[in-house]
Order: C-alpha cells, then sequence, then structure tokens
C-alpha cells in the first residue's frame, strides 16, 4: 500500500450548495498532513468523508487499501478521529472515559488495561485517573480526547482542530505527542488555524470554498506559493499608512505583522516605487505561511466574486 488516503474528486454537495468540491489527495503512511483554510472551507467535511460518516455526492478513493464507498464499515476499526466538539463524558472520570473508547473500538478484554494505561502515560494524566472529567482544564481534557481517538491503535487519525481554546504550552505538547505518533507509523490528519502548528506538518492542504488551493511542505509553499515579490518595512504607525500602500496598483497584498508590515508586490521592478511612497527601505523576504495563506484565500475569494 503505497498510501494511507487516496482518494479522487471528492464532493459533498449539501442541497445547492457545494461544501467540498473535487478533492483529491494522496497521503503517506505516517505522514502528518495539516489542514488549512478559512471557517465554513470545507474541512470538516472533508474529514468527515475520509473517515467514512459522510457519504460522498461524487469521488472514489481508497483508506488504507479499502474502498471508501463500498468497504466504509471495514475502514472505521482502523481510524481515530477526534471531533471538532470532542466527545468526552464530563460525569465520568478519566479512565472511565478510555474504558468508555476501549469498548468502542471493541479493544479485546486481555489489552484493554494495558492501553488505558499507556494512555494515562500518553495524556500525562498519571495520578488523575479517578478525576471527574468535568473537573480538568482545557489542555488535559484535549489530551485524553486525544488518548480515547487513538486507544484503538488506528493506523489513520483524524484530529478536527484539536488544539482550539488551549495555551500554547498545551498545544506544544500537544503536537510532540503527535509527532511521536507519526514517528511510528500512524498518519494524522490534523485540521488547525494556528500557523506554528502548521510548520509542524510534513505537508499542508490549503483549502478554500470547498477547493484544494495547494498541498506541499511549508517550506515549498513559503517558496512558490505566493505570486509576486514580498518585502517587509519598518514602519511606524504603519497601521495608519496600509490604506494609502494597498491603493497603488502594483501592491496585491499588504499586512502587518508586529511592527512590520509585509507588502506584496507584482514584481521586484516595484520596491523602488513603494520605498520612494513610503520614504523608507523594503527588505525582501521569504513569505511566512501566514502570508501564504493570506494571499491563497484571497486569491480564491477573488475568484468566487467574479
Ligand atoms: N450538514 C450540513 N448541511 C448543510 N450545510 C452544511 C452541513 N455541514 C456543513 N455545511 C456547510 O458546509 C460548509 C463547510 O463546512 P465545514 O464545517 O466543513 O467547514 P470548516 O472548514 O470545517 O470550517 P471551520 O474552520 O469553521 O470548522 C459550511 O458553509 C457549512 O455551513
Ligand atoms: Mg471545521
Amino acid at each position: 500500500m503505497d498510501y494511507a488516503i487516496s482518494v479522487h474528486d471528492l464532493t459533498k454537495v449539501f442541497g445547492s450548495f457545494t461544501a467540498v468540491d473535487r478533492l483529491s489527495l494522496n497521503i503517506k503512511p505516517g505522514e502528518i498532513c495539516g489542514f488549512l483554510g478559512p471557517n465554513g472551507a470545507g474541512k470538516t467535511t472533508a474529514i468527515r468523508m475520509l473517515c467514512g460518516i459522510l457519504t460522498p455526492t461524487s469521488g472514489f478513493g481508497q483508506i488504507l487499501g479499502y474502498d471508501l464507498i463500498k468497504e466504509s464499515e471495514k475502514i472505521k476499526p482502523h481510524i481515530g478521529y477526534m471531533s471538532q466538539k470532542f466527545s468526552l463524558y464530563d460525569d465520568l472520570t478519566v479512565e472511565e472515559n478510555l474504558s468508555f473508547y476501549a469498548g468502542l473500538y471493541s479493544l479485546p478484554n486481555s489489552e484493554r488495561k494495558n492501553r488505558i494505561k499507556e494512555m494515562i502515560t500518553m495524556a500525562q494524566l498519571t495520578s488523575r485517573e479517578d478525576e471527574v472529567v468535568a473537573n480538568l482544564s482545557g489542555g488535559w481534557k484535549q489530551r485524553l480526547a486525544l488518548g480515547c481517538a487513538i486507544i484503538g491503535r488506528p493506523s489513520i487519525v483524524f484530529l478536527d482542530e484539536p488544539t482550539s481554546g488551549v495555551s500554547p504550552t498545551s498545544r506544544r505538547d500537544f503536537f510532540t505527542i503527535i509527532q511521536k505518533l507519526a514517528n511510528q507509523g500512524t498518519t494524522v490528519i490534523v485540521t488547525t488555524h494556528f500557523m506554528d502548528e502548521a510548520e509542524r506538518c510534513n505537508r499542508i492542504a490549503f483549502i478554500s470554498a470547498g477547493q484544494l488551493l495547494a498541498m506541499d511542505t511549508p517550506d515549498n509553499l513559503k517558496q512558490s506559493a505566493v505570486e509576486g515579490f514580498m518585502v517587509e518595512l519598518d514602519l511606524p504607525q504603519a497601521i495608519d499608512q496600509i490604506d494609502r500602500i494597498e491603493q497603488q496598483l502594483y501592491v496585491r497584498e499588504c499586512s502587518l505583522h508586529g511592527p512590520l508590515l509585509h507588502v506584496l508586490l507584482d514584481n521586484e521592478s516595484n520596491v523602488k516605487e513603494l520605498e520612494e511612497l513610503v520614504g523608507k527601505s523594503a527588505r525582501p523576504i521569504t513569505p511566512t505561511l501566514e502570508d501564504v495563506f493570506i494571499a491563497l484565500a484571497k486569491k480564491k475569494r477573488k475568484q468566487v466574486v467574479r
């Protein structure tokens, strides 16, 4: 099996609205693939189709070698899913939640105890086994939810915004766990709105208005996904100048990054014009992942408006 996930032209239409539009993906075993895109882009819908929870309107493919449409029941035991609103039982303890999911994934009795213990260690919940979930803070809950999703040793785990609402340290710990999982061969699909997390993925699939606009490594995206010439300006009160800069015909995009302004120009020959406009020198830079994200989302919006 070359690919853990190989799908072609997956499409989901709700009424007259196309939520996912001809999505094609090939993802290798052990890869961490990040799904990025604006709210409503179709990330969750795509994941639910890849899990076999939602039947595609059209398209075809294989998950772990099984036919996505005809064999969705065979796929389910091999995948773990942590949904956007992850489902833990608040009135049950840590251990009871894990035990419940061990049952759901039909783990043999002989393995259950050990596996629950492993998940408690992985989620750094040792000594909290008997704590009721309602009393746990966000980061703990989130690691427990991951434990519940992977207790059945899935070959692929789908994590839908697993780190929203938790602190930066918890987010970092969580991603380290994900990277360990991937090193052991688990394929990970993770949606996120955080650029630091996207940087830690092997490849990023950028989805907007239901379509896959780009799929590549973070480095390749930064090198080639943005059309134009990016410069950085150190401008005091940049916020007051953005409108004026954006109005220039040769300026494609303008965004503030702390005290620095990133300006995407049509090409290198526009640097001089920009410098004359603002009375400051401009440094050429490689776009950040955030620049890539903004440029791709904007490009798509323009296409939709047309
Ligand atoms: N069951 C449904 N019926 C009708 N429309 C739906 C249904 N599920 C999703 N949609 C629509 O499909 C679009 C894509 O939704 P989806 O939840 O996949 O986006 P998303 O990329 O996960 O967004 P977010 O970043 O906010 O989680 C949205 O416009 C949503 O309203
Ligand atoms: Mg979503």
